[in-house]
């Protein structure tokens, strides 16, 4: 069955930027010179869609589907998904239909799933039945030979690399550089309002560089840079392949950061030096010849993790300042905690170390509480390798399954007054599959402690030295394409007055 792929890549995109373009192609066919026209064309969409459907039913009618609504049409429970409450459309049909449903998004037949026990059949013990799914525009700009999109032998010797380049053990090291960084930002905050969504992302990408590519000289960096938030620019917007589009652009800037990685390993070659970082990893195995690895597979691989580290970690940094500005006792507690430390730093006469990192409970909670509260990857998308039999029912082979981690993280049987934004809860561990902000299975992401030590550093400096106010009061969301605070929450940062002599 043909599906629209294209539609499907985060959720966030789908529910934000894409409807409004979905809306956008009926408003050509209204304003259309030849009324007639529109109506035959509208006409004949309608029927194909209702074909599609009903054939769709009917192909499965021997198996037992999990319950819900496919929707009256193709446009059915897709129109209901954008004027609903993205969270009151799962929660409402969890309600109705329980752990399983099945819906239709977009022309694509879906099995939403917020039972733990069959998150973690789908994401862990049976994976192998359940693929990554990516729309191929998408799976193009990042390249299609990065981990997220990969199964089986070559999805596990890359994890094994990328796992080994951000281990506790390689990243202890990286603490010092991390602070570096942090501490030639945050002067450039004070007395200013900032839009912390964008400065967060500078700091990320900055991290997730020297993870990525280890030390390079200043020139190089600058390059890969820009080619890269042309790229970004291009993965947030619709794929159309003309020219001039952000779409294009992006694609251009793939091809030439394609060139620069290139240049970037032959000169490595040249000199002898593999250099640090996962592109060090990755030269090392294959020049001990450990793996087959074309350069091209190393240049999706890195840019693969620029991208997986850079959005992801800057918008949970963002609902960070915003739930410590919305609750002062906690922002307290956090800044006793980083005083403490301090003071130990300042008898010391250094900097912040790893152990220092390792000692940092109450905050360590509160990054925890942000990202249940906040699970800003609301959830992903596997697809069906054959037809799979789940917690009793059939999913037919090619339907998209959706573990829904949101929905769960924020299910009051297994977070008590969920809404409530209160980092005493991991005072006990959660009950097991509960809690996936980092995914889970052979999928799970490989970066969760980098992405952790980077909330720590950059709250101990900032809790420390400065303060910040929300400026305006506007109390919504937007997607970008994780959801954050609106307006990439606008804050207006001041220094403290100095605590410590
Ligand atoms: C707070 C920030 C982050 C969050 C919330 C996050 C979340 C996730 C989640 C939920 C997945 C699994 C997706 C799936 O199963 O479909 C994932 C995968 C991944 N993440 Fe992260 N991530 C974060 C930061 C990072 C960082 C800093 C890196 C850089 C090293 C990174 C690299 C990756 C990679 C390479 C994968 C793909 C793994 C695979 O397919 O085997 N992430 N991440
Ligand atoms: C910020 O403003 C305060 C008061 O207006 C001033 O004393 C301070 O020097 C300024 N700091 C910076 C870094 O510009
Ligand atoms: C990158 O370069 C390789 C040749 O080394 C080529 O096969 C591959 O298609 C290129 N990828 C992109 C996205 O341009």
């Amino acid at each position: 069955m043909s599906c629209f792929q294209h539609t499907f890549y985060t959720m966030q995109v789908f529910f934000t930027e894409l409807l409004p373009l979905q809306f956008d192609s009926y408003q050509f066919l209204i304003i259309h010179p030849s009324l007639l026209t529109s109506f035959i064309f509208c006409s004949f969409f309608l029927i194909l869609f209702h074909f599609m459907q009903w054939w769709q039913q009917h192909r499965h009618k021997h198996k037992r589907l999990p319950p819900g609504s496919m929707g009256w049409s193709y446009l059915g429970e897709t129109l209901k998904l954008y004027t609903e409450n993205p969270n009151s459309f799962f929660s409402n049909r969890q309600k109705w239909y329980g752990d399983i449903f099945k819906t239709h998004i977009l022309g694509c037949p879906c099995v939403m799933i917020s039972s733990p026990k069959a998150a973690r059949t789908v994401l862990v013990t049976q994976a192998h039945l359940f693929k990554p799914t990516y729309p191929p525009s998408k799976e193009k700009l990042i390249g299609q030979e990065a981990i997220f999109f990969q199964q089986g032998a070559y999805h596990s010797m890359l994890k094994k690399l990328v796992q080994a380049s951000f281990l506790p053990s390689t990243i202890r090291n990286s603490v010092s550089e991390v602070e570096q960084i942090v501490l030639k930002l945050l002067p450039t905050w004070a007395n200013r309002t900032i839009n912390t969504l964008q400065e967060m992302k500078k700091y990320a990408f900055e991290v997730a560089a020297i993870s990525a590519f280890g030390e390079t000289n200043e020139l190089e960096m600058e390059e890969i840079r820009e080619l890269y938030s042309c790229l970004e620019k291009g993965y947030n917007s619709y794929p159309l392949h003309l020219p001039g589009t952000s779409y294009w652009k992006a694609m251009k800037a793939r091809k030439l950061l394609n060139e620069t990685i290139k240049m970037l390993i032959y000169r490595r070659k040249e000199s002898r030096k593999h250099g640090g970082g996962l592109l060090g990893v990755l030269m090392r195995a294959r020049s001990h010849n450990l793996y087959q690895l074309s350069d091209s597979q190393i240049a999706d691989n890195l840019i693969g993790v620029l991208f997986a580290a850079h959005d992801t970690t800057a918008s949970v940094l963002t609902w960070v300042l915003k739930f410590l500005h919305d609750n002062a006792n906690i922002l307290e507690a956090v800044m006793r905690e980083h005083k403490g430390i301090k003071s130990k730093l300042a008898t010391e006469n250094r900097g912040l170390s790893w152990d220092d990192t390792r000692h940092m409970p109450f905050t360590n909670r509160v990054i925890q509480e942000t990202l249940r509260s906040a699970s800003i990857l609301s959830f992903t998308f596997r697809e069906a390798v054959r037809d799979v039999e789940l917690e009793g029912y059939t999913i037919p082979k090619g339907w998209k399954v959706l573990p829904l981690f949101r929905t769960i993280h924020h299910s009051p049987h297994f977070f008590p007054q969920p809404h409530k934004f209160d980092p005493s809860r991991f005072e006990v561990a959660p009950r097991p599959n509960t809690y996936m902000p980092f995914g889970n299975g052979v999928h799970s992401c490989p970066g969760s402690e980098l992405a952790k030590l980077e909330i720590l550093v950059l709250l101990h400096h900032l809790t420390i030295s400065y303060r910040w106010q929300v400026v305006g009061n506007e109390d919504g969301i937007q997607y970008g394409p994780f959801p954050v605070p609106k307006h990439g929450l606008p804050l207006k940062i001041t220094l403290r007055e100095k605590i410590f002599t």
